[in-house]
């Protein structure tokens, strides 16, 4: 149903070009944000474009965090044209695919934070095994899970 490709130069203006609805932009950073962040982190994280019959509807960053150790997910955004598709859950599926093949480290430990006023979001991540961890910052609750040992 969607893919997820590598952002690079032959992608990263479709990135650019990304939008959020009215009143999504205090849920999670617009992508040119977020690859200036996948710039200074660039030896643990890796951010992705979401693709859906040849074209980017989303974007989405996997970035490895040596000091828990564990994943985060960061990012997460379906462009407003293309939500409420399925698309969403489709991306977490293939994200944790990723995240499985341990590509920055040896950890079982995936992590995000989600906006206590967005609900719908936060459904979406506990319908594929996430769970609040008590840990809160401001507006922003934390949600993780441990991915099951593949043996
Ligand atoms: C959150 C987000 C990534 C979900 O992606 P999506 O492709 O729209 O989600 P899906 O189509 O997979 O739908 C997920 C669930 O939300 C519901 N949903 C989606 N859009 C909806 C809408 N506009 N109104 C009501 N319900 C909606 C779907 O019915 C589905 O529920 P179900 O699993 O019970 O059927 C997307 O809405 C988005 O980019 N939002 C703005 C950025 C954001 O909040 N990112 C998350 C940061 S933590």
């Amino acid at each position: 149903m969607i893919e997820l490709r590598a952002i690079t130069q032959d992608n990263f203006i479709e990135a650019f070009n990304l939008h959020l609805a009215p009143g999504q932009e205090r849920f999670v950073s617009h992508p040119i944000r977020s690859l200036a962040q996948a710039y200074v982190y660039r030896n643990q994280c890796q951010p992705f474009g979401i693709y859906a019959d040849g074209k980017m509807v989303g974007y989405v960053m996997v970035i490895y965090d040596w000091d828990v150790p564990e994943y985060d997910i960061w990012h997460m955004m379906i462009d407003a044209s293309a939500q409420g598709r399925g698309y969403g859950g489709a991306v977490l599926d293939e994200v944790l695919e990723y995240i499985r093949t341990k590509p920055f480290g040896d950890s079982s430990r995936v992590a995000l934070t989600c906006n206590r006023d967005n609900p719908l979001a936060r459904k979406l991540y506990e319908s594929r095994g996430f769970a609040a961890t008590g840990v809160e910052d401001e507006d922003e609750v934390e949600l993780a899970l441990t991915l099951p040992d593949d043996n």
